[in-house]
């Protein structure tokens, strides 16, 4: 005969256990809803499939590491690529607007960095990450001004629109190393100001003639070839390239998940990717309609209502409004007015400040923009960023502007802070742990008693004395 006592003892056991059986059953379906999110859109997790990339101890790639720290690259030898993209900043910079020429003191790399005495920041646009570059398959920059045509042959601003460059080089990558030491603001200065891009590219090489010829000799296995065959500029760009592509972090906890280890991300985070996936008719964020695929972008434009910043990229010589109309300044086309490439969101958390020109310094405030475009960018509060030297003067009236032309993307009906908080754990889980070490990242870093050919290499700093 059953006791009572017991009975009783199982029916409270039943209520306690009640709570974490509700739960496990919320948690389960939350997992399948995903799972059936993720079959829909055909994700596998891996970002990189079907892409080979160089590996960072190859002697091409050893080569462009040396090529991108070295200042000789820049017109007055001042700025290296790693000015503005270093690896343990997230392959950017940190700042909303990255600073090149003028600096006020070259070594210093980061936050810190500053123009020299009170002169404002020049270069109109955000640095993107160079992390997973190798993933891009149509377009370069913001705006797009380097494609891959149909045939895969590569436009560049070179040439006209949608014609091949015939010396854009083996992929997007190298086309667009050969372009920040042809840029005024970024790395040339004022040096040979008026000669063509190619002339300023083959001067740059010609200085490398001196002391670089046996690391080139070693990275293209060539002994035999005069060195005007080896040290071109054409062979500078691969190299840079080689070392860019070699930057791919794409081992994330999100991967994880897909792949089936459903302890791999937090309840918050499935809940944000829920949303994220879930299109705008359904009740959901719609964030994959644009920020779509394993790597998080469609690689198209879009006007999303982001404020601008800074001095803007000028339609004209002359042309003072300071406005940055994206796409349109390649195209012409009118619909293509202030739309800009959909950025991957692989390592977001750690490529801030956000947005073309770097106008929204948390994570949470571009998400909030995204969630609705409209009431952000009338609320935007230039505040938020703390770099000196930006020119505000004319954003407002840019934002005004902005509202008035054609905005592609919608509100989510009825979003709220929850949400925001959701949406910005889930975006965490798409940081590779690599680019959250330095020691993971040194591959990518020259050690400072590595060889430095022309004694031109930059070693950056966080702060006076303080290496990065
Ligand atoms: C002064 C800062 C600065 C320097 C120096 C600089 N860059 Fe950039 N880089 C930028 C900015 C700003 C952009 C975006 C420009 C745009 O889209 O119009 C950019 C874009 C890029 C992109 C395209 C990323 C993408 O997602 O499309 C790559 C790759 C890149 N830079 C590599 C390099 C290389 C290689 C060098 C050296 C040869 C270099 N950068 C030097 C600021 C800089
Ligand atoms: C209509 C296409 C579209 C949709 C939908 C969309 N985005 Fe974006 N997103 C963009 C574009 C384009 C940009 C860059 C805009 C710019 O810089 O001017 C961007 C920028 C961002 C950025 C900043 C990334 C960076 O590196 O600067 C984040 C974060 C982001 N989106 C997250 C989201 C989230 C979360 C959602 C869903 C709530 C979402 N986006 C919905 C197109 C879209």
């Amino acid at each position: 005969m059953r006791s009572p006592l017991l009975s009783l003892s199982t029916l409270l056991i039943a209520l306690l256990l009640q709570p974490s059986l509700a739960l496990a059953q919320q948690s389960t379906n939350i997992d399948n809803d995903i799972r059936l999110l993720i079959k829909a859109h055909k994700l596998t997790g891996d970002a990189a499939k079907g892409i080979r990339v160089p590996s960072i101890n190859s002697p091409k790639a050893q080569l462009g590491m040396k090529l991108f720290y070295s200042k000789t690259l820049g017109g007055d030898e001042s700025t290296a690529c790693v000015s503005c993209h270093h690896p343990v900043l997230g392959g950017g910079d940190g700042l909303s607007l990255p600073i090149g020429v003028g600096s006020a003191d070259p070594k210093i790399i980061g936050p810190n960095r500053k123009m020299r005495g009170n002169a404002k920041v020049t270069v109109p646009r955000n640095a993107p990450t160079t992390f997973n570059i190798a993933l891009w398959k149509q377009h370069m920059f913001h705006d797009g001004r380097i494609k891959q045509l149909s045939d895969y042959s590569i436009m560049t601003p070179d040439v006209a629109l949608d014609t091949a460059d015939s010396l854009g080089g083996e992929n997007l990558v190298q086309a667009q190393a050969r372009f920040p030491i042809t840029s005024m603001e970024e790395m040339r200065g004022s040096f040979l100001k008026d000669e063509m891009n190619q002339t300023l590219r083959r001067s740059i090489s010609d200085r490398l003639k001196k002391n670089w010829e046996e690391m080139f000799r070693v990275a293209f296995d060539d002994f035999d070839s005069e060195l005007d065959v080896v040290i071109t500029e054409q062979n500078m760009s691969e190299a840079i390239a080689d070392y860019e592509r070699s930057q791919l972090f794409v081992n994330n906890p999100w991967k994880s998940y897909v792949k089936g280890n459903e302890q791999a991300i937090s309840e918050q985070a499935k809940r944000g990717a829920k949303l994220f996936f879930t299109p705008k008719n359904a009740g959901g964020a719609g964030c994959a309609s644009c920020h779509s695929g394993d790597f998080f972008s469609n690689e198209q434009f879009y006007n999303t209502a982001m404020p601008q910043i800074g001095n803007g990229k000028h339609k004209y010589e002359g042309d003072t409004d300071m406005d940055d109309q994206g796409c349109y300044l390649v195209t012409k086309k009118p619909g293509d007015q202030y739309r800009f490439r959909t950025p991957s969101l692989l390592n977001v958390e750690m490529t801030g400040p956000w947005g073309h020109s770097g106008a929204y310094t948390s994570l949470e405030a571009v998400t909030e923009h995204m969630l609705n475009p409209i009431k952000a960018a009338k609320n935007y509060q230039k505040k938020q960023v703390k770099q000196r030297g930006i020119d505000f003067s004319k954003t407002s009236t840019n934002i005004k502007t902005l509202l008035k032309s054609n905005i592609d993307l919608k509100a989510m009906p009825n979003a709220n802070q929850q949400h925001v908080k959701d949406l910005v754990a889930f975006m965490k889980t798409l940081t590779d742990p690599c680019v959250k070490s330095r020691e993971c990242l040194s591959p990518w870093i020259p050690s400072a008693d590595s060889n430095d050919p022309d004694g031109n290499m930059l070693h950056g700093l966080f702060k006076r004395g303080q290496r990065l």
